[in-house]
């Protein structure tokens, strides 16, 4: 995914250019900080106050080029136009976000308002076309035959949360300005496998190149756990 974030940037981008990033429900930070390392301005808004401190603990590791580059803020990402003034972003990342939010429409309307003409939104969403996938896969074949007629799914925290289709929201994105120019598939092999799982490095280099590579493939994308889209604001 970071690598299809990447492409997506330096694809619309001038090489070197100073991006102004903004990540909403940025969690621990791991993209923020990554993209703070690469040279970008960052502000990352989470709502949760025990997250916000770990990036917090994170950021302050880093060498004070990168610090100063960097904006934590308390927040909720559906009141962006509290926080911010519309158009002020080039970069607006909501990566595993909408899962938790109930009403994703007017959020992603607020956050298309905060990117500038030709700015890059970034969405993370889980995949409500294919949730049959998880439990079938794994054997639950009672579990994957009601996957069929819900759009909510269990996550890993044992919570129940949204996934998003791909046609509604190419939808909702065309409709706020903000039309898809790109997807991708993201965890089609791997979505049964642990987190935590430690590979040797030649290994993870090959699941890292399979995903990649079906990430951006029909009709392998289309059955991955998680969608990964761009929409551009026109
Ligand atoms: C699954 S984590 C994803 C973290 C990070 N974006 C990533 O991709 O690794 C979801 C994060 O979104 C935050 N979050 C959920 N709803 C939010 C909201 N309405 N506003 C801001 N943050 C929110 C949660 O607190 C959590 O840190």
């Amino acid at each position: 995914m970071a690598r299809q974030l990447d492409e997506q940037i330096a694809g619309r981008f001038p090489v070197g250019q100073r991006l102004r990033v903004l990540d909403v429900g940025m969690g621990q930070g791991t993209q923020a900080l990554r993209l703070a390392r690469a040279g970008h301005s960052v502000t990352g808004l989470e709502s949760d106050a025990s997250m916000l401190a770990a990036a917090r603990e994170s950021l302050a590791t880093e060498p004070e080029g990168i610090r100063e580059r960097v904006r934590l803020i308390e927040g909720d990402g559906r009141e962006t136009g509290v926080h911010f003034l519309p158009g002020s972003f080039d970069v607006v990342l909501c990566h595993g976000v909408l899962m938790y939010v109930e009403e994703p429409d007017p959020m992603l309307a607020g956050l298309a308002r905060m990117l500038a003409p030709g700015g890059l939104l970034s969405l993370l969403v889980r995949n409500a076309d294919a949730l049959a996938m998880r439990p079938g896969l794994a054997g639950d074949f009672g579990g994957a035959l009601a996957a069929f007629d819900t759009a909510t799914y269990t996550n890993r925290l044992g919570l129940s949360v949204r996934a998003d289709r791909l046609d509604t929201l190419r939808g909702t994105l065309a409709g706020i300005a903000a039309p898809l120019h790109a997807w991708y598939g993201v965890r089609v092999f791997t979505d049964n496998v642990d987190n935590d799982v430690e590979l040797p490095a030649d290994e993870m280099e090959r699941v890292l190149a399979l995903e990649d590579r079906a990430g951006r493939t029909d009709p392998y994308r289309g059955v991955a756990a998680l969608l990964h889209l761009c929409g551009v604001r026109g």
